[in-house]
């Protein structure tokens, strides 16, 4: 009897992984609608597997930092007004690339060409931390991304994500 006590316990109260699990790929929260991880997730953002083996530290810096290096403003000579982008796929022909004025970004291909100027991005914010995401949120996400990456079920302390 014992046993079905304790299953029921687990089964009402998830694990910070699962919570994590599910704030990852929530809609709101939407890290996997622009991040891949293990093979999930959209890759319009850098892929997250290899960061999970960081300190839970290390990763919520990354998550709140205001600094982009890879968003670069797009102007197409095709008209229209610039935006901010991350840069996918790429040869002679085309070029993947994801519109991060639209929510889930959008998957543009273009010709290289068309490419009017790209310039450093000071319009787009990681929404991380433009919308300042709570401590205990992010330690639930953190503690997911190194539980997908490397199997560790160690706890995420809020108060070393903040
Ligand atoms: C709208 C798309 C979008 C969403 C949503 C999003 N990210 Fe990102 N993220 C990006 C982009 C784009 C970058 C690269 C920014 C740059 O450096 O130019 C990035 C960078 C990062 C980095 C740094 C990675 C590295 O290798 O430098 C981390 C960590 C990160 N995001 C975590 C998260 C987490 C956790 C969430 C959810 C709470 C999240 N992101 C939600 C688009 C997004």
């Amino acid at each position: 009897m014992l046993w079905i006590a304790l299953f029921l316990a687990q089964a009402a109260a998830p694990s910070q992984i699962q919570r994590g699990e599910a704030l990852f790929f929530d809609a709101q929260q939407g890290c996997g609608s622009c991040h891949a991880l293990k093979g999930k997730g959209t890759a319009v953002g850098p892929d997250l597997t290899g960061l999970g083996r960081l300190g839970p530290q290390a990763i919520a810096m990354a998550a709140h930092s205001t600094v982009t290096q890879y968003v670069q403003v797009i102007k197409l000579k095709s008209g229209g007004a610039s935006f901010p982008a991350m840069m996918g796929k790429k040869d002679d022909k085309t070029v993947v690339l994801y519109d991060l004025s639209k929510n889930p970004p959008e998957k543009k291909e273009i010709a290289p060409e068309d490419i009017a100027s790209s310039g450093s991005n000071d319009v787009w914010k990681h929404p991380p931390a433009a919308n300042k995401i709570d401590a205990e949120k992010l330690a639930d996400i953190v503690a997911y991304i190194k539980y997908a990456s490397t199997g560790t079920k160690k706890a995420v302390d809020p108060a070393d994500v903040r």
